[in-house]
């Protein structure tokens, strides 16, 4: 095991000889702990228990999810479709998991090494999308706020460890953070799971950025008082209309980035983008159940027997979207656009280090 402040070359999720690695985000800051899974049931509580998280991230998941299940199973039969079915059902919001289990699950016929062949595909494409995705961010930044030094508020964890590096809105507060451009990250902790506070902040401080980290109720209050001059949140779904549905609190976010008057961007990969579904309502939101929100790592908060609502997830409506940031476009709902109305652009792949 080693400290959570020694660098690591370890990627979120991998793959190494039948065996699916990744790092046990449940532990994180306090430990990083790489997690070797080798049958389908502990994959699939991996996922559930959130030891691998973020939309890309279970999207590469899943993707050598299926790896293990012809590793295991062989290329057809019932045990391997119960396999599939069941990585493929692990969660519910984020697209990339159905999507990229799918994908994959379309080859199992030609066999291990060509399903491998193909999760090693997504798994370098999702990298080349962060690289992208910052690019266009950033430069999205400096056409909206102009010289101005860039106040970030964020929520979840939309890094490295939500993709394969880098990330999706963290992606974007790093480029700033690069280009010289970045006064202030302002990641909320984000109840219940904190992916804000354990998460995002492991990944500032790795990345030597100047942040605070704020309670949640702390960011529209902060945003009406002029601290943030743009706000970036991921994005489990991007329905076809642009409605996009994000960890709980992201809604709460954008109704006051329209309330201060500051732009609030999504950043997603395409393959984040779902047009088989028409708008947020039709998004299925996960609920995780009361224990993780009457106690909080272990320690109950709430009288007993208390019982509680927990969405993960909530539907901002696209009218509350400045813009959409893809590693191929700008969507921008605030011109009357969306995803329908806006062509596949170039990858931006300026970044020097690749990662
Ligand atoms: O429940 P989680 O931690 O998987 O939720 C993750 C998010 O909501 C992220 O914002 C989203 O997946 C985009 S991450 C690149």
């Amino acid at each position: 095991m080693q400290l959570s402040n020694e660098p690591t070359s370890l990627e979120t999720v991998e793959w190494e000889d039948g065996v699916v690695k990744m790092i046990d985000q449940t532990r994180l800051p306090q430990e990083l702990v790489i997690l070797d899974i080798s049958d389908i049931p502990t994959l699939v509580a991996a996922i559930q228990r959130l030891s691998v998280r973020g939309a890309p991230a279970i999207g590469v998941a899943g993707a050598y999810g299926v790896a293990l299940a012809v590793h295991l199973h062989g290329t057809d039969g019932p045990e391997l479709e119960e396999a599939i079915g069941v990585l493929r059902a692990a969660r519910p919001t984020a697209v990339n998991l159905a999507k990229m289990v799918d994908r994959t699950a379309a080859l199992v016929s030609l066999g291990l090494e060509r399903v491998l062949e193909e999760a090693h595909l997504i798994r370098d494409e999702e990298l080349r999308a962060s690289i992208s995705m910052g690019e266009y961010g950033a430069d999205l930044a400096d056409e909206l706020i102009g010289d101005a030094a860039a106040r970030t508020m964020t929520i979840c964890n939309t890094g490295g460890l939500a993709t394969v590096a880098r990330g999706t809105a963290l992606a974007v507060i790093q480029t700033l953070h690069e280009r010289g451009r970045l006064e202030m990250a302002l990641p909320v902790e984000t109840r219940p799971l904190l992916q804000g506070g354990r998460l995002t902040t492991w990944e500032l401080s790795r990345m030597g950025a100047p942040f605070r980290l704020l309670v949640d109720g702390a960011g529209p209050f902060l945003l009406a008082r002029g601290e943030a001059n743009l706000v970036f949140a991921g994005a489990d779904r991007v329905a076809a209309n642009g409605d996009v549905a994000n960890k709980i609190g992201t809604f709460s976010l954008a109704l006051a980035s329209r309330h201060a008057g500051v732009p609030f961007i999504v950043v997603a990969p395409e393959s984040t983008i779902d047009m088989d579904t028409p708008s947020g309502s039709q998004i299925e939101i996960e609920d995780r159940g009361s224990d993780e929100v009457v106690s909080v790592r272990g320690v109950e908060v709430a009288p007993p027997g208390a019982e509680a609502l927990n969405p993960a997830f909530d539907i901002t409506p696209v009218e509350f979207i400045t813009a959409i940031v893809t590693d191929r476009r700008i969507i921008r709902p605030d011109q009357g656009q969306s995803p329908h109305t806006v062509p596949l652009g170039e990858l931006k792949q300026s970044h020097p280090g690749g990662t």
